[in-house]
């Protein structure tokens, strides 16, 4: 039977916000991605911005020697980031576009009108034994685009369906949520293995984790947030039996 296990990735990007915020070593986004994977976290996602606003190169370092469960590196596609992803070969790297002035990753990666260089950017990161993913829109043309640069994994931006259902869209949400399925369904069918993430909450999960093709999920936010309120462990743990709901 073929695996088709829905995984968590739990993003700890914003323990560092809230360290760096005071400048010391409180609270330790290492700490934090030990505790999610205890409580059921398959993987642990950090994204090393070029500002280094959040995590920072020591936090790679201190995450690559600590985890038992695979690192998700996100990374812009730059000469810098990619030797920083050499030198750990973390178990993935995902590829996002970033932009110095953004509060937060705001579109996927425009692969169509890239594709040479992003084809030559990530081939030693394949050789070197890094599953690659790309964050990308629920667009037709990028998810072939990415299938034609050689990469193993697309990752759906969920950030609009997310912000349709927070505005009280719902109309909106509901073709956001239509266009993620088919797309999902299209990756699927060029072999693509499908990830999805961004802005998802206890509300906005469980139509996501229903589609079969989905093979992990990728949240941060809405988690580090929801544990200053009950404890980041009941917080994994109720992401965690949601998804595991929609999936039955
Ligand atoms: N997936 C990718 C590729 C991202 O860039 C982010 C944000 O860093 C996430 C998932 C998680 O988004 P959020 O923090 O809104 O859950």
């Amino acid at each position: 039977m073929p695996d088709t296990s829905l995984r968590l990735g739990v993003n700890i990007d914003h323990v560092a916000t809230v360290r760096n915020a005071r400048g010391g070593a409180y609270p330790d986004p290492i700490r934090a991605a030990k505790l999610a994977e205890e409580a059921g976290a398959d993987g642990i996602t950090a994204h090393l911005r070029e500002d280094r606003r959040h995590i920072t190169d020591p936090d790679i370092e201190g995450l690559m020697a600590a985890l038992t469960v695979p690192l998700n590196f996100e990374m812009a596609a730059t000469e810098e980031m990619q030797k920083i992803a050499l030198r750990h070969k973390p178990h993935a790297v995902c590829i996002v576009p970033e932009k110095r002035e953004e509060r937060t990753t705001e579109g996927g990666l425009e692969v169509a009108r890239e594709e040479n260089r992003l084809a030559h950017f990530i081939a030693p990161l394949r050789d070197a034994g890094c599953r690659v993913s790309i964050f990308i829109a629920a667009d037709r043309k990028q998810i072939e685009a990415a299938h034609r640069i050689g990469a193993e994994v697309i990752e759906l931006h969920t950030g609009a369906y997310c912000d349709a259902h927070a505005e009280g869209h719902l109309e909106q949400r509901d073709r956001e949520l239509e266009s993620l399925r088919e797309m999902s369904v299209f990756a699927h069918s060029l072999g693509l293995e499908v990830h999805a993430g961004h802005g998802l909450t206890y509300d906005t999960v469980q139509p996501i984790a229903a589609f079969p093709e989905v093979r992990e999920l990728n949240i941060g936010h809405f988690l580090i947030g929801e544990a200053i309120f009950r404890g980041l462990t009941p917080a994994v743990q109720e992401m965690r039996r949601l998804m595991d709901e929609a999936r039955a």
